[in-house]
């Protein structure tokens, strides 16, 4: 028993320095830099003479492997997003001096995640694009929240999506379990082709986890047949279990 554990705690230990090491830099195609007009990159460790907590925790996430070629230059880390800094460290820093604030404006962000910006012009979509949210709603991208699980792909999901959506993560007298794997079991969190963001706009959102194939053509979920019950619509909009975050009232998620 004790050796297992071992082995466990030494593979964790092996697997955090791989995670945590930045060895290749990350190649990625980038529209266009953010541009600072006669300004030159310096480098993430000159950031750190007066921006030090943030280098510290910023060293840990994806982004910090990040190089973009631009103008036969490299940019790299803080720069890629916040703009070249050597007019901000002349002026001795300071806001709204030489430098980006990409705080209400997600462009330096689709910059590179295109596949992200597509997502975001889908019929069902975060308003991101019209400026009423912002990515560093649900991400932080200094990476002060990197120890929790997931790091600065949001370490607590349901907390996220709490701080707007009380309703819905608030809690229940019955559950529904399903909340517990995160919001995004079932919701795109960016955009998606469904209304309401969902993951699958019918009932096959729900037999993913519930139902079992009796007989060919024959549905049960709990211990109760389910065949004709499906053709009548989704499980939610069928008047069935419309309380799928969970209900103060009904067990089985009725109203
Ligand atoms: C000589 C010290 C110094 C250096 C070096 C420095 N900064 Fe700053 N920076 C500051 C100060 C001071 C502020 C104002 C902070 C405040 O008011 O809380 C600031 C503010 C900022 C802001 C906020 C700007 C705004 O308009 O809101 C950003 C972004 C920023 N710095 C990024 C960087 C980056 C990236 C680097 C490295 C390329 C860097 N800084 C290097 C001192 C510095
Ligand atoms: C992935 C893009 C990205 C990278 C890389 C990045 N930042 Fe930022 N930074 C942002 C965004 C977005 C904001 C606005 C956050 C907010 O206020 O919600 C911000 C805000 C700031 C601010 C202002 C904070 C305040 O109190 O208003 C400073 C200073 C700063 N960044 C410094 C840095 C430094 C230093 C680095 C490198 C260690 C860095 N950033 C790397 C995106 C980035
Ligand atoms: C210079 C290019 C670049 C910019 C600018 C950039 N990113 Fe990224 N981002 C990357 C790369 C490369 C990765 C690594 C994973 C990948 O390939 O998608 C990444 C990963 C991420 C991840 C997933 C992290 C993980 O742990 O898997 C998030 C979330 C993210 N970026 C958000 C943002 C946000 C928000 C902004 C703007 C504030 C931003 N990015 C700006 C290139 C960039
Ligand atoms: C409403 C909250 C929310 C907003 C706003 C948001 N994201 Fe995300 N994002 C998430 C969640 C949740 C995940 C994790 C998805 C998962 O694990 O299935 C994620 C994942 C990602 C990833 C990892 C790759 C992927 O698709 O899983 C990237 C990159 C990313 N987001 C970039 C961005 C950028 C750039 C913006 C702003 C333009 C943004 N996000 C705005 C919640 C959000
Ligand atoms: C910063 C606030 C904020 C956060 C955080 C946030 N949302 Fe939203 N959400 C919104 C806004 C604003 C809308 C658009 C509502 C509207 O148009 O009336 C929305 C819409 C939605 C919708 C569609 C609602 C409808 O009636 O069509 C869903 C589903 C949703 N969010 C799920 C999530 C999930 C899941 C998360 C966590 C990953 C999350 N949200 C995090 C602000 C937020
Ligand atoms: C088991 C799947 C599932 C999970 C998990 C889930 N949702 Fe939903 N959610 C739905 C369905 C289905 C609808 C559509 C309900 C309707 O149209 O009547 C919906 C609708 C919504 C709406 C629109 C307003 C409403 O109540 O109709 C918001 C906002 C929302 N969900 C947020 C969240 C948040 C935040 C979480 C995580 C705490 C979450 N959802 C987890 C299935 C889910
Ligand atoms: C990620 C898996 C997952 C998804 C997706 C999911 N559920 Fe659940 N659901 C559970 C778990 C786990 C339970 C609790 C154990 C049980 O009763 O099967 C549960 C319980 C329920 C219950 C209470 C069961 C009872 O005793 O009556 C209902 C009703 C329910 N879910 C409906 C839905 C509906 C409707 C959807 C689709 C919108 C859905 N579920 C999607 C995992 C899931």
């Amino acid at each position: 028993m004790k050796e297992i554990s071992f082995l466990a705690i030494l593979a964790a230990c092996v697997a955090v320095i791989f995670v945590f090491s930045c060895r290749t830099p990350t190649e990625r195609l980038m529209v266009q830099p953010a541009a600072i007009g006669g300004a030159e990159p310096v480098g993430m460790e000159t950031c750190a003479l007066c921006h030090e907590d943030m280098v510290k925790t910023f060293k840990y996430t994806a982004h910090a492997c990040l190089s973009i070629a631009a103008d036969d230059r490299e940019v790299m880390g803080c720069e890629a997003c916040h703009g070249a800094g050597s007019l901000h460290m002349e002026a001795g820093g300071g806001r709204g001096r030489f430098i980006i604030n990409p705080k209400k404006n997600p462009e330096p962000c689709f910059q590179c995640h295109l596949e992200i910006k597509a997502s975001f012009n889908l019929p069902y979509h975060h308003p991101v694009s019209e400026r009423r949210i912002n990515c560093t709603n649900c991400h932080n991208p200094h990476g002060e929240d990197i120890y929790k699980a997931k790091g600065l792909r949001i370490g607590r999901e349901n907390e996220v999506c709490r701080q707007c959506h009380r309703e819905q993560a608030g809690l229940r007298v019955f559950e529904h379990e399903a909340l517990r794997d995160g919001c995004t079991i079932c919701h795109r969190p960016h955009g998606s082709i469904h209304d309401k963001m969902l993951v699958e706009r019918d009932s096959n959102l729900c037999l993913k986890c519930h139902g079992q194939i009796a007989m060919p053509g024959l549905i049960t979920i709990g211990d109760f047949s389910h065949t004709t019950r499906l053709a009548g619509g989704t499980c939610w909009s069928a008047g069935c279990h419309t309380a799928v975050h969970g209900s103060n009232l009904n067990p089985h998620l009725r109203y």
